[in-house]
């Protein structure tokens, strides 16, 4: 679609000929075109010293999170864990863990959240427990076959000794998939499938208890007044018959492919339906899967009108700052949905990936990356559908390149030291004053040690620059919010010279224009509302996004 012109104003005078159109239907719940704020609790606020965040740290921001514009808190998980991977190992999914508050600070988030009207969703983890959850302990003093082994994956190893695992998986953090347990005679057993760390034996959902507790879960949130959930790995729980042999050749550590048989199995979509069932009986409550599942026809089969509310389209957080793959990406997502009336969601980063300033960054210049990083938020904040922001973007912060003793993501240990895993996205916010910690805690022993060159970064500094990505992102969400340009679900796109896009949405008219080339290009005809970068001589330059009313 893309014109040889080096100016979007002469591509934009022909936007009957460019235009094509692609409709989503309307939006009325709250959800459908929401912010939604990731908060990793671990890394947003320490009230109590201990140099860990937690919920009266959150509680103590929420007047922060009002000043951004958010409407929704995702919290990653905050349940009773030994936090072998921070939280996504549960060991008690219906109480808070005393790290972060126990059970009166969560009620007390809700409280004010809601007061504010600021919704609060939370991280929930059905396929796996922890290594400590009552019912891992009670199967590993069970005998094989038993009702308390048949919650989890346990079968018997392969070779004449049982000590071969039964089969070739790996972990998603690295290693194998399986490990063999010692028996209570102190005698080699049976073998327990775990697709992510040691500590997380996933559970075996074709045993109808594991879906009755999960519903006994649900309903515990929901009538505390949670809003919602994010499904962990919800492209996960079912497991293929027969436990097939995965191809090896190229398997990624945190990722995985379409024909890879320990995701996107079949049957999943029964528990999305039961999950469903239960949502029904709130019916403002909302639920976003963790969907890595590429195929559009696949993906849109978890968002069907009886599955889950949201699903995350992970494009945008995977790419590239290029002006092809940010259509591509934006064109498949709402591709995804379309067939299902399916609401489109937005992500350009999360806890488990690299922050987007450091994806967008160049050997040459790392100011690339934070110019990059502001004009897509640009283009995010343009599009139709639920957007989620991950704590610490509106700050343009990037990842840490954390020493190797400070390392806690299972990843590290895992991948034999190969992978340095997660760690330097989940680095603790900066929030005020001149040297680390910068009021994120009292204590400057942070779980995580924050760099000193973010005194540059701190919420602080940034509120009092109109200049800064946090003024950015707060002028960009209210506009959002508030102007009527922003109406209509279809965007349609216009002729853009190479290296640049730009669309329209098609009721409210907003146009969204990023140039990702070289040179500065024109605009199209009307009046600027706001840019990421300033324009020169009226034009927009090199990694800058503007909109247009
Ligand atoms: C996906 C979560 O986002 C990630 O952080 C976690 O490690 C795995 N699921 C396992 O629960």
């Amino acid at each position: 679609m893309s014109d040889e012109t080096s100016d979007l104003s002469t591509a934009a005078s022909d936007v009957s000929a460019e235009v094509q159109s692609q409709s989503v239907p309307g939006f009325p719940r709250w959800w459908q075109n929401a912010i939604f704020y990731q908060i990793y609790p671990r890394s947003f606020s320490d009230d109590n010293g201990d140099g860990i965040g937690d919920i009266r740290g959150v509680i103590d921001k929420l007047g922060y999170l009002e000043l951004v514009g958010v409407d929704a808190i995702w919290l990653s998980p905050v349940m009773k864990s030994p936090m072998a991977d921070h939280g996504y190992d549960v060991s008690d999914p219906r109480d808070i863990d005393d790290l972060f508050g126990g059970l009166d600070a969560l009620d007390a988030l809700i409280r004010e959240a809601h007061e504010r009207d600021i919704k609060v969703t939370m991280d929930l983890v059905p396929n796996h427990t922890s290594d400590q959850h009552a019912w891992f302990i009670e199967a590993l003093n069970s005998e094989p076959g038993s009702a308390a082994r048949q919650r989890y994956i346990f079968r018997d190893g392969l070779g004449d000794d049982g000590s071969l695992p039964p089969n070739n998986w790996a972990s998603v953090f690295g290693g194998p998939a399986w490990t063999r347990i010692t028996d209570t005679n102190g005698q080699p057993g049976q073998w327990y499938l775990h697709i992510f760390a040691t500590e997380q034996p996933d559970l075996n959902w074709e045993n109808p208890e594991v879906f009755a507790d999960l519903e006994k879960t649900l309903r515990f949130w929901l009538d505390r007044g949670v809003d919602g959930f994010r499904i962990d790995v919800a492209h996960g729980m079912a497991k293929p018959e027969g436990l097939p042999d995965m191809v090896l050749d190229n398997v990624g550590l945190l990722s995985n492919d379409d024909n890879d048989p320990r995701f996107n199995n079949p049957g999943v979509h029964d528990i999305h339906r039961q999950i469903r069932a239960v949502l029904d009986d709130y019916p403002d409550a909302m639920t976003v899967g963790e969907i890595w599942v590429d195929d559009n026809v696949r993906f849109a089969e978890y968002v069907r009108p009886d599955e889950l509310h949201l699903g995350f389209n992970f494009r945008l957080a995977k790419i590239q700052f290029d002006s092809e793959a940010v259509r591509e990406a934006i064109e498949h997502s709402l591709e995804a949905i379309a067939s299902v009336s399916g609401t489109p969601t937005w992500t350009l980063s999360n806890h488990d990936v690299e922050r987007e300033v450091t994806r967008y960054s160049t050997a040459d210049s790392p100011q690339a990356g934070i110019d990059r990083a502001r004009a897509m938020i640009l283009v995010e904040l343009a599009l139709p559908g639920a957007v989620f922001i991950y704590n610490g973007a509106e700050l343009g912060l990037p990842n840490v390149d954390l020493p190797d003793d400070v390392l806690q993501d299972p990843v590290w240990e895992r991948s034999g030291h190969t992978e340095r895993g997660r760690d330097g996205c989940r680095v603790p916010l900066p929030w005020e004053g001149t040297t680390p910690p910068f009021a994120f805690s009292s204590n400057p022993d942070t779980w995580l040690p924050i760099p000193a060159e973010w005194a540059a970064l701190t919420v602080e500094t940034q509120l009092e620059d109109v200049n800064s990505t946090l003024s950015l992102y707060r002028q960009a969400i209210e506009y959002r919010k508030t102007r009527p340009e922003f109406a209509g679900e279809a965007i349609e796109w216009y002729g853009a010279p190479a290296g640049c896009l730009a669309f329209r949405r098609s009721l409210g008219k907003l146009v969204c224009a990023l140039n990702a080339g070289p040179e500065p290009i024109g605009l199209p005809p009307g009046e600027v509302l706001l840019s990421s970068a300033p324009l020169v001589d009226g034009k927009l330059p090199p990694n800058a996004a503007a909109w247009l009313v």
